[in-house]
């Protein structure tokens, strides 16, 4: 096993160059350091060192759905993208609403080793918005769950999202909402507007997130716990945000990757790889989302990769998935649609990408980002490479990206998470290699 690594002349955040020695699973050195014997080196002129990404939203889909997708084949997609850390969503069958299920879920993460992979308990029993989840027992298990979520669904029901959040608060939890008012959204198939009355598909009002909003960031502040707002896709949604943070409510919201870049107009050709929960919105609110994300208001960026097979995509529109995935090219769109128009810089995109999805979900290790001491999660990446997207650049299970055709930007060279590679020359490194459990 290779245990010191030696990145050479990477582009620092704080600006310069330096050499980092990656050694028994830390940062050991940085500065002008000199190779030794035995020890990997990379070439990292021209990349730019971020911190390993943390995605809080990922569908991991194992237990299940496994035809989908699996913890191997997700976090090698992680990896492919540059992330470190995954938070799984809870909507797995069975669903992760027990101790026994979390557990799993990330002793699987563990033993393949490409990304740590953080459970996410749910909320409720089943998912079914009636009772609440065994939240105490997954906060105390191995799993150390810190973060709840439906999603995919709301929890609708009011009094339930109050006893979720004062239960939480208990003991550093949070709630991610799922918006959604489900009465408002039956039968929904994209956003409300004049293009769903022309192409005859049933819309989905920004009413129906934003009313779930503005009810959870006031029950936040009734209770005084913690609430973190799922794929904000509205102007009208980030408004209310804006407005709970300068009342000093405890509520933190992420934006996904192809809400900063699409739009409804994609719906034209009902082509189902545009599908997606909450459904592509206007031109308005992707500017609006933009200048959120830039002035804070929107803390994170989070994936909501949602891998589906190709029957569950390549059908009539009404009968389609909803759900992209989106952990291979996240830090491409990211960097297209934020640093391109010079609304972040690359210091930004650690924060919103790591150091912010990190705290929110309480996760150790990323507050300190390649700090002398702190644990080695590193990933590397030429911004000046650019490639036209598809199919063949992803590395999980599915294939439902709506970024195919599209020229992106930038490309993770290499990925160390906790002091191992397991992206090296642009390419996930296969398990033997990375010295864990073969196969799935
Ligand atoms: O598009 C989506 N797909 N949005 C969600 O909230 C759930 C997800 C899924 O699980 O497929």
């Amino acid at each position: 096993m290779v245990t010191s690594i030696l990145v050479r002349a990477a582009a620092m955040l704080g600006g310069g160059r330096e050499d980092l020695r990656i050694r028994d699973g830390e940062i050991a050195s940085r500065g002008s350091l000199t190779p030794e014997r035995g020890e990997t080196v990379i070439d990292a002129d021209g990349l730019v060192a971020l911190p390993g990404l943390v995605d809080l939203h990922t569908h991991l889909r194992e237990p299940g759905f496994e035809a989908s997708e699996t913890v191997l084949t997700g976090t090698r997609a992680a990896a492919a993208g540059g992330f470190t850390a995954v938070h799984a969503m809870a909507n797995t069958s069975p669903v992760a609403d027990t101790a026994g299920v979390v557990e799993q879920v990330a002793r699987l993460g563990d033993e393949h080793g490409y990304a740590t992979v953080r459970p996410i308990g749910a909320v409720t029993v089943g998912l079914a918005g009636e009772r609440l989840a065994e939240i105490g027992a997954m906060a105390r298990s191995r799993a150390a769950v810190r973060v709840f979520s439906d999603d995919g669904l709301c929890v609708a029901d009011p009094l339930l999202m109050r006893r979720a959040l004062e239960y939480v608060a208990t003991f550093g939890g949070v709630i991610a909402q799922h918006a959604q008012e489900p009465r408002l959204t039956e039968g929904a198939q994209m956003n409300e507007g004049a293009l769903s009355g022309e192409l005859g598909l049933a819309g989905w009002p920004a009413v129906a997130e934003e009313a779930i909003i503005a009810r959870d960031v006031l029950l936040a502040e009734h209770v005084g716990a913690r609430l973190h707002i799922c794929h904000v896709s509205t102007a009208g949604s980030v408004d209310i945000v804006r407005w709970a943070k300068a009342r000093g409510i405890s509520v933190t919201a992420e934006v996904t990757p192809h809400h900063l870049l699409l739009t409804e107009e994609l719906a034209r050709g009902y082509d189902a790889r545009f599908k997606v929960n909450p459904p592509l919105r206007r031109d308005e609110d992707v500017h609006a989302l933009r200048a959120a994300l830039a002035d804070g208001t929107i803390d994170i960026v989070a994936t909501d990769h949602a891998p589906h097979p190709s029957e569950a995509k390549e059908c009539a529109w009404a009968e389609a998935a909803f759900g992209m995935v989106g952990l291979e090219s996240a830090l491409s769109v990211v960097q297209h649609t934020m640093i391109e128009s010079g609304m972040l810089d690359w210091a930004d995109i650690a924060r919103v990408l790591s150091e912010a999805p990190a705290s929110i979900g309480r996760l150790d290790g990323y507050d300190a980002p390649l700090a002398i001491g702190a644990p080695a999660h590193v990933t590397l990446v030429d911004p000046t490479a650019a490639r036209t997207w598809s199919t063949s650049d992803l590395r999980g299970r599915s294939s439902n990206t709506p970024f195919a055709g599209r020229v992106l930007p930038g490309r993770v060279m290499a990925t160390i998470h906790a002091g191992a590679l397991t992206v090296s020359d642009g390419e996930v490194v296969d398990a033997a290699e990375l010295g864990t459990k073969e196969g799935d």
